[in-house]
């Protein structure tokens, strides 16, 4: 048969390579370690919903709703989504399985789906790590989703992260920044862009978050939310930057953080860097205590956030990881097929250790190469002479030590402090 064109792999969608992927777990094993850490329990959700749950939620006119979503009618004719981000499924499965009555911290991961122009940063796949905590509804709850990601980025190694914050108000209040908001807007509707024009009729505070440097200006002289918040949310937000003050995290105010998600109140914050480019939000989230009655279940305030786990994998890539901790190299006519038992019982003696049993043949000099290429710290040496003398050598591969002989039988115990 004539060789097929190769199929590709879809535009902005990525297969994480076995290189990549010890990274990636060090990083998620991390992050669950931190979470756990603070009680939350991890959920699961279905990749696929129905598109309404997004409408109703993230909002309709959005550019995730509008522009960004994979959606399709299936074969029963249901309108369905490819998730584009973690907060809508878990406030219905809460709400769906009874879960709100009483206080929950939960958390999740996985991929989410955005149809974007793709570029450094922004994928059409990505994955998040969220956590979304119902039931509470006090300052103290925002600043412990904030105390947690500070944790996050110490157990990563990263520093170099800011914080952004602001406050959304409650709906009465963004009313009535909306129209301030509108009125200032219409006066310089001539300079606007075609869609900051359109989304004076559908959502004007959109237009505060618009990237098009020719409104930057318009941006800055636009009258400040926080100026508008009522007398309870200007308290909460106070004890949040008062306690933020306390735990030493150092934040700055930006009244213009408004996020790209419709369902936020209150607070709202961003953990930014400046060295991945022009996607340089870490982690985003925030309140949002309207949400769960606006999809059918009782009142109850709610907070959370996601971060993306290509940005902070990009930020935390550091020295290479090592795949295995230790190589066993087997040459000769008996040795290859007794080392795959020896190294079974290598494996029961020592619970955990990662150990790679050369598979293949070929001489010492390639067994070698392969052990240390691997980045094992230790090679294992059988050759038939070893093993009808019932010893085997232990090579330390990083530290120009000389190779050793051990008795098999004392294997286990020698090579744990080589590793
Ligand atoms: P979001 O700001 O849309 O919020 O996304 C959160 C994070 O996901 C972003 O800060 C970014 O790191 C990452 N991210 C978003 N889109 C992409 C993309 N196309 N490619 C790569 N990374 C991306 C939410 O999704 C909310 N559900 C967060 C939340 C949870 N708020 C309350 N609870």
């Amino acid at each position: 048969m004539a060789r097929q064109t190769p199929i590709r792999a879809i535009r902005g969608m990525h297969d994480l390579l076995p290189d990549e992927s010890g990274r990636w777990q060090q990083v998620e094993d991390r992050a669950r370690a931190v979470l756990e850490g603070y009680g939350y329990q991890e959920m699961r959700t279905p990749l696929v919903e129905v598109s309404e749950l997004f409408k109703r939620s993230i909002g309709e006119v959005t550019d995730i709703v509008e522009k960004e979503m994979y959606s399709f009618e299936d074969r029963g004719g249901d309108q369905l989504s490819l998730r584009p981000e973690g907060t809508a499924s878990c406030v219905r499965a809460a709400i769906e399985h009874g879960l709100l009555d009483q206080p929950r911290r939960i958390w999740y991961r996985g991929p989410m789906f955005r149809r974007e122009r793709p570029q450094r940063g922004r994928y059409r796949q990505f994955h998040q790590i969220g956590v979304e905590v119902f039931g509470l509804s006090g300052p103290d709850i925002d600043l412990e989703v904030i105390l947690l990601t500070r944790r996050l980025w110490q157990a990563l190694g990263l520093d170099g992260l800011e914080l952004e914050l602001n406050s959304l108000g409650d709906s009465d209040e963004r009313a009535r920044y909306r129209s301030q908001l509108l009125d200032y807007l219409r006066a310089q509707e001539a300079q606007l862009d075609d869609d900051s024009r359109r989304r004076l009729e559908t959502n004007p505070l959109r237009v505060l978050d618009s990237k098009n440097p020719d409104l930057t200006e318009i941006i800055a002289g636009a009258p400040s939310l926080l100026d508008a918040l009522g007398e309870e949310s200007r308290a909460h937000f106070e004890a949040l930057c008062a306690g933020l003050e306390r735990a030493g995290i150092a934040y700055r105010i930006n009244p213009r953080l408004v996020r790209g998600l419709d369902y936020y109140n209150r607070t709202v914050f961003e953990w930014v860097t400046q060295s991945l480019g022009a996607q340089g939000t870490v982690c985003a989230g925030g309140r949002y205590d309207g949400l769960v009655e606006q999809l059918g279940g009782r009142a109850t305030p709610a907070v959370g956030f996601a971060l993306g786990l290509e940005r902070l994998i990009e930020l935390s890539a550091a020295e290479p990881l090592a795949r295995v901790d230790a190589y066993l190299i087997a040459v000769g006519e008996q040795a290859p097929a007794a080392a795959l038992q020896i190294a079974e019982r290598v494996r029961d003696a020592l619970p955990g250790i990662r150990l790679l049993c050369h598979c293949g043949g070929g001489s010492f000099k390639s067994q070698f190469k392969r052990a240390d290429r691997s980045g094992a710290r230790v090679a294992l040496v059988l050759g038939d002479d070893e093993l009808s003398a019932q010893r085997i050598g232990i090579k330390p591969l990083r530290s120009g030590e000389e190779q050793r002989d051990v008795a098999l039988s004392e294997l286990a115990e020698r090579l744990p402090p080589l590793l």
